[in-house]
C-alpha cells in the first residue's frame, strides 16, 4: 500500500526491490531533432519546440516543467537547426543592453530569471533523424549510469503541479519506469505506443507489455503513452542494438519493451491536459487554452472566438 501526495492511497506490488531503480532523478533528455514534417513549411528552418504558445517557446515550457520537478541538468539532442534554442537558453547581452538603455530593465531580470547556468545546458547532435529511441541513445554518455527523463516538447500539458512533478511522486513509490499515459479513442491508437495492462490500480497502471502504433484491431488496450518518461539507464544497453521498429524508427518505445522482464514498469494517468503540438490543430488549441489561462488576455479571447463562431 502506498500513499500519493495528490492521488490519494494506492495497492501497489513493487515487482523489484532494487534501491537503485528508485535513484533520485537529476538529469533530463529533450530530443528535438525530429523533421516536423507534419508542420512543414513551419518546420524547415526551426524545430517545432522553438514554436511560441503565446509568447513562450514550447521548450520553454518543458524546461520550466523539468525544474518544478527537480531536474538539475538539461541535456537537449538536436538536429540541424539548433541555433535558434541555443540562442533562446544563452544570455543575449546586445539585447539586455538595449533593454536597460530604454528603461525596460525589469525584462531583463525576467530573462535572466528563466536562462539556466551554463553548467547545467548541454547540446547532443542527433545527425540523422532515425527515430526517438536513437536521439535518446544519442545522449547515454551525457547521462551516464542514473535513471532520466525525457520530456517531448511538442507533448505540451497544461496542469499544475506540472506532469513531470506528478510522476516524480509515483516514482518515489514504484521506482523502475514510469511513464505518463492518457486514453484515447481505440481508432487512434495506431499513433501512439499503447500498454498491456496487467493490473490497474486509480491513476497507476502496471504494465505487462507495450507495443508500438498498434492496429485498432489488436491493440492490448487504448492507454497511450504521452512524451514524458521517467527511465533507468538500462534502456540505454538495448537502444545499443539500434534495432528498427515501426515506421522504420528506432522506437523508444521498443527498448523499455525489452526491458520489462527486469524492471517494473508502470503507467501514471496525470492529472492536466495534453496538446499535442507536433499537428496544427493540437498547436492552435494549446494557443488558445493557455491564453485563456491568462486573466489579462481571456475576455478579449472570448470575444474573437465569438467573433469567428
Ligand atoms: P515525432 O514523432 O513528433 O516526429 O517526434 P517528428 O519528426 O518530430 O514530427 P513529424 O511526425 O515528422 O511531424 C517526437 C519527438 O521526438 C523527437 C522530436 O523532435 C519530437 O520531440 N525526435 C523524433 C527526435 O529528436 N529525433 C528523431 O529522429 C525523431
Amino acid at each position: 500500500m502506498i500513499l500519493l501526495k495528490h492521488y490519494g492511497t494506492k495497492n501497489i506490488t513493487f515487482s523489484n526491490g532494487n534501491p537503485d531503480m528508485g535513484k533520485r532523478v537529476k538529469k533530463a533528455i529533450f530530443p528535438v531533432a525530429g523533421l516536423g514534417t507534419r508542420f512543414l513549411p513551419a518546420t524547415k528552418a526551426l524545430s517545432k519546440e522553438m514554436f511560441p504558445v503565446v509568447d513562450k517557446p514550447l521548450i520553454q515550457y518543458a524546461l520550466e516543467e523539468a525544474k518544478e520537478a527537480g531536474i538539475e541538468e538539461y541535456i537537449f539532442v538536436t538536429g540541424r537547426s539548433k541555433s535558434t534554442l541555443q540562442d533562446h537558453f544563452g544570455r543575449s547581452y546586445e539585447l539586455e543592453k538595449i533593454l536597460i538603455d530604454n528603461n525596460k530593465s525589469e525584462l531583463v531580470e525576467e530573462i535572466k530569471s528563466w536562462v539556466p547556468d551554463p553548467s547545467q545546458i548541454s547540446y547532443v547532435r542527433q545527425q540523422k533523424a532515425l527515430g526517438l529511441g536513437h536521439a535518446v541513445w544519442c545522449a547515454r554518455n551525457n547521462i551516464g549510469d542514473e535513471p532520466f527523463a525525457v520530456l517531448l516538447a511538442d507533448d505540451l500539458v497544461l496542469s499544475n503541479p506540472g506532469c513531470l512533478a506528478q510522476m516524480m511522486e509515483v516514482y518515489a513509490e514504484v521506482k523502475g519506469n514510469v511513464v505518463a499515459i492518457e486514453e484515447v479513442l481505440m481508432e487512434k491508437v495506431n499513433r501512439y505506443g499503447v500498454l498491456d495492462i496487467e493490473s490497474e490500480d486509480g491513476v497507476v497502471v502496471k504494465a505487462k507489455g507495450l507495443v508500438e502504433k498498434p492496429n485498432p484491431e489488436v491493440a492490448p488496450s487504448n492507454l497511450s503513452i504521452i512524451g514524458r518518461y521517467i527511465l533507468q539507464p538500462d534502456v540505454f544497453r538495448k537502444l545499443d542494438n539500434q534495432e528498427k521498429g515501426a515506421g522504420n524508427e528506432v522506437q523508444l518505445t521498443d527498448a523499455i519493451a525489452e526491458t520489462l522482464n527486469d524492471i517494473p514498469f508502470h503507467g501514471f494517468k496525470f492529472a492536466g491536459k495534453r496538446f499535442d503540438c507536433g499537428s496544427r490543430l493540437g498547436y492552435l488549441e494549446a494557443n488558445l487554452a493557455y491564453a485563456l489561462e491568462r486573466p489579462s488576455m481571456k475576455d478579449d479571447i472570448l470575444t474573437i472566438i465569438n467573433k469567428y463562431s
